[in-house]
């Protein structure tokens, strides 16, 4: 008997890492060493040198990363080419803020939708980059060069940075390419990625947000979802087929690499595998860090973000224009604050915390024999508790206060007042006076002033009474006092008495500054706010909160270390920081609670099924139905003649894997990623694969949009569909 057990746990022991297989955001340049002949296992056709190959051409090329002009490192989503002339997928929330750019009442497009028939019709988006990562190196040794034991964490972190610099001065010598390095394992590795990274991407196709966006916020975040979450862009490049900031006389280009679309379809279990540039994982923090998070942070920003969201939807009802106004506000908001709801379920429900201090009990024994470990627990105890109110105050400030679009605009006029404070600076400021004229312009656009004005009162009202008392600036304390407590009668006098809520008196100002003007400025009292709530948290906040960032960096840094050590037979993969990663896994449905299973996939029917033109969000159009009616499905069907709309899997994903293609076990697209199912959405914390799906739109829906409903069939021509 006790031998049959002790078989049992040595095989459930054995058969761990296969359990395991879905977790996992995989380097390109470590598949080969640590990760092929698992994918292989589970049923990847290809080889590691197919993925990633800096000689050939390779999956990897055809990836993009979207990032912005500017900082096109922090990719926002991810997206993937799919013809020879530069023609790129991703997802419609993605490209929704470019959409909504273009949008005015006219052009309505996030409402219409958009296609180009032609190039000429393409719109151009000066904001987003496109980068292409042409390899990745290990340069920890370089970086790490010249660090001494000895060192202050100040010395140490200054010669990384100065490391750094040369490193990436010599790679990108004499190339037109661009190199960023990043800190891996908590700081105990750097990798370099090598990027091309082009800058002229204009819009060329997004359905209705009826299908795009169809299921709204409703849907957000959870399964079974219907959502046809795609938009198409193209890249130019120069007529040397090279990055070129936007010009008329760029030209489509040419990749080396872009994917051929499988239409065969597919079947519960079937591999899969999404490339793209995860955001930010968080696997390895300490209890009293998700504490922190789970039982702090979360639930203050959710409260006041669903207080925002409230205010806003219910001008949005009332008025097509405001909604239009603010759709991608509203969009945005409301993503995070649903995903952190569903995150501190999914942390209470599998006892993130709990299971977090037994590990670290483990460590502590462990560390016992292993000195260079010794304290790290406590001292994280020590450290996070005295973060915990500096955070709170922080973010009180950030969703409350700086939230106020009003406040926030205000802010944007200190370095016009710096400027014009300081004699002879007449240049400066009058390029301080163009650019704020042109972020006026943009900022009154989707501005609507009744919205701001109830959200001021409200989130005032909740800092004043729920922030701790030690972090509230002194003038919020003082207008509290001046109106006892009447934040909306405050926000009707600060609507009245602020330029800032006016376009008129904004562009007055700045049409006729003179230098002396920069008093009328100080003396506005939404800049006031704005001044004194940064200037509070510069002075009383920050130093301090640094602080114990540091410190915690370096207890990070020993803990990932230590873990590493204490568990050498596990395969670790590094938390996502928007670098290349490699996920796989299979489709699969799950249970998402006690006698329920979803399956793995939806189709049209299920639109139909929901259409209901009383709520927005599932307002089906017209021709969608049509052309369910008639069948008129072309190829795009399932075995069950339906046309398939999403799937999900076992890829562990995270937000920056938006719009990440998905390829099946012969690397050719099959889906593009999209979203995580709600029960699962801890998986940045804890990722469990009984639950943790990924969300993925089926291409099919893809061809069947393009083809059948926009009927465009010049974007269909330019790509490669296989049986
Ligand atoms: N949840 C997805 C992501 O994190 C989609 C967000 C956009 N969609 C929305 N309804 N807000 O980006
Ligand atoms: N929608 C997310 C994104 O924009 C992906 C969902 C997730 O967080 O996994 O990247």
């Amino acid at each position: 008997m006790r031998k049959g057990f002790l078989l049992l746990f040595i095989i459930l022991f054995i058969s761990l890492p296969l359990l395991r297989a879905a977790e996992g955001m995989w380097m390109p340049i470590l598949l080969k060493k640590y990760t092929i002949e698992e994918m292989q296992k589970a049923g990847f056709k290809l080889t590691a040198e197919d993925i990633y190959d800096i000689n050939k051409a390779s999956l990897k090329d055809a990836v993009v990363g979207l990032g912005y002009n500017g900082r096109p490192f922090s990719h926002f989503c991810s997206g993937e080419l799919v013809s020879d002339q530069g023609l790129m997928l991703t997802n419609h929330h993605c490209a929704y803020r470019a959409i909504q750019k273009h949008s005015t009442l006219e052009h309505d497009y996030l409402t219409d939708g958009f296609w180009a028939y032609n190039k000429d019709e393409e719109l151009a988006n000066p904001w987003i980059t496109a980068s292409f990562l042409k390899r990745m190196e290990d340069v920890t040794s370089e970086v790490l060069k010249g660090i001494t034991d000895e060192m202050t964490e100040e010395e140490r972190e200054a010669t990384i940075i100065e490391n750094q610099k040369s490193i990436i001065e010599k790679t990108e010598e004499g190339t037109h390419y661009r190199a960023s390095i990043k800190q891996f394992f908590a700081g105990n590795e750097y990798y370099m990625s090598v990027y091309e990274i082009f800058e002229d991407v204009r819009l060329v196709g997004a359905p209705p947000s009826a299908i795009g966006k169809f299921g709204g916020d409703t849907d957000n975040w959870s399964w079974p979802r219907h959502t046809g979450d795609f938009a198409m862009f193209r890249i130019y490049a120069s007529k040397t087929n090279e990055p070129n900031e936007y010009s008329e006389e760029n030209v489509p280009y040419k990749p080396v690499m872009h994917y051929e679309i499988s239409v065969k379809g597919i079947n519960k279990g079937d591999f899969t595998m999404v490339l793209g540039y995860p955001g930010t994982t968080e696997q390895h923090l300490p209890s009293f860090a998700v504490e922190l998070k789970k039982n702090h942070i979360n639930p203050l920003r959710i409260d006041l973000r669903g207080k925002r969201l409230n205010i806003m939807n219910k001008y949005m009802e009332k008025d097509k224009g405001v909604r239009i106004q603010y759709a991608s506000k509203y969009a945005g908001i409301a993503n995070g604050w649903k995903k952190w709801i569903g995150e501190n379920n999914g942390m209470d429900r599998f006892e993130t915390i709990k299971n977090k201090k037994i590990l670290e009990n483990e460590f502590e024994l462990w560390a016992k024999s292993n000195k260079a470990y010794q304290g790290i627990i406590e001292a994280y105890k020590n450290k996070y508790e005295a973060l915990t109110p500096l955070q709170e105050g922080f973010y009180y400030a950030i969703e409350a206060v700086l939230s106020i679009e009003t406040v926030d605009f205000a802010g944007q006029f200190s370095r016009l007042v710096d400027d014009a404070k300081k004699e002879d600076n007449q240049e400066k400021v009058k390029k301080d006076i163009e650019n704020l004229k042109e972020r006026a312009e943009t900022h009154f656009k989707d501005f609507y002033t009744p919205i701001d004005k109830e959200i001021t009162a409200e989130v005032l009202h909740v800092y004043i009474n729920d922030a701790p008392k030690a972090y509230l600036p002194e003038i919020i304390k003082e207008i509290d006092g001046k109106y006892k407590g009447d934040m909306q009668k405050y926000a009707k006098k600060l609507f009245d008495k602020t330029i800032f809520s006016d376009k008129e008196q904004v562009l007055d100002l700045l049409n006729n500054f003179s230098s002396k003007d920069y008093k009328k400025i100080e003396k506005d009292p939404a800049y006031q706010v704005n001044d004194h709530v940064v200037e509070f948290y510069k002075e009383n906040i920050q130093p301090e909160y640094a602080n114990h960032s540091d410190e915690i960096d370096i207890l990070d840094r020993k803990y990932v270390a230590g873990l590493r050590q204490m568990q050498s037979d596990e395969n670790f993969y590094p938390d996502a920081n928007s670098t290349f990663r490699i996920g796989y896994g299979k489709v699969d449905g799950y249970e998402p609670r006690d006698g329920v299973a979803y399956s793995y996939q939806t189709t049209l029917k299920g639109i139909i099924e929901k259409d209901n033109p009383e709520i927005y969000d599932y307002r089906v159009p017209e021709k969608l139905k049509k052309l369910y009616k008639t069948k008129d499905f072309g190829v795009y069907t399932n075995d069950n003649g339906e046309v398939p709309v999403c799937f999900i899997g076992t890829n562990h994903t995270t937000g920056g894997n938006s719009g990440s293609p998905v390829l099946n076990a012969e690397g050719r697209l099959i889906g593009i990623n999209f979203d995580r199912a709600w029960e699962g959405v801890m998986s940045d914390i804890t990722y469990k694969p009984e639950i943790c799906r990924n969300i993925m739109l089926d291409i099919r829906y893809v061809l069947f949009i393009v083809d059948k409903y926009a009927e465009a069939q010049n974007l269909i021509d330019e790509m490669i569909i296989v049986k």
